[in-house]
């Protein structure tokens, strides 16, 4: 009768120790999985970064815009052109309520230069989107370029100019994403 008991005593300790065990291994697992995930990701980010003009500022910014980390190219393609779109049309939205509340005649010229800019803009947004959907790569990549001239023609024709500093930050935010999306749109060429 005791040594029944103590039979069955054995065998729960070992399914205990087995629980144990595995509680602890999953973890491991887990990490050891994400960390070559993350990994591998990295390493698209890092070749879109390392054919930018400025690697490390575009390794920053791509870190900072969640779910990149967890995507491949055509993901990150798609996070940045939604993200470039979303900034174009806030920029655009503050540049629009910046004109009628601007006295300075200069400056309420170039805002009206940066709104026009910033309305093709978003349109090449939109169309780098429409491109990169069907495959049109050349295309994304003509777009992404033309809505990137557009924040430097703001830039441009605002230079020495008491300029809202969130409008210049926004020519700096597109200027930076279209040029991660010319990037990709070449990636996405090559491996065609
Ligand atoms: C534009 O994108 C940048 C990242 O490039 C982000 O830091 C910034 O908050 C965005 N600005 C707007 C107005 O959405
Ligand atoms: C915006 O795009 C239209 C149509 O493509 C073009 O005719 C116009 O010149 C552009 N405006 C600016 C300010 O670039
Ligand atoms: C902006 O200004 C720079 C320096 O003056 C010039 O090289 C560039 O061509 C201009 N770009 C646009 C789109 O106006």
């Amino acid at each position: 009768m005791v040594s029944f008991k103590s039979y069955y005593f054995f065998q729960a300790s070992i399914v205990i120790v087995l629980l144990f065990m595995i509680m602890h291994m999953t973890p491991s697992f887990a990490r050891l999985h994400m960390n070559k995930v993350s990994n591998k990701e990295n390493q698209v980010i890092n070749d879109i970064c390392s054919k930018t003009t400025n690697p490390s500022n575009c390794l920053r910014l791509l870190k900072s815009i969640s779910g990149t980390s967890t995507a491949d190219l055509k993901g990150i393609a798609k996070i940045v052109l939604d993200l470039a779109r979303s900034n174009a049309t806030k920029t655009l939205d503050l540049i629009n309520t910046l004109i009628p509340k601007t006295h300075d005649f200069r400056l309420k010229e170039g805002y009206r230069t940066c709104s026009e800019v910033y309305d093709n803009a978003t349109d090449e947004i939109n169309n780098a989107k429409s491109d990169f959907i069907q495959g049109d790569y050349s295309g994304m990549n003509e777009q992404a370029s033309g809505a990137m001239t557009e924040a430097v023609t703001c830039d441009n024709e605002t230079q020495g100019l008491p300029i809202d500093p969130s409008v210049r930050k926004g020519n700096q935010d597109l200027q930076n994403l279209c040029e991660i999306i010319l990037v990709i749109a070449n990636l996405l060429k090559g491996s065609n």
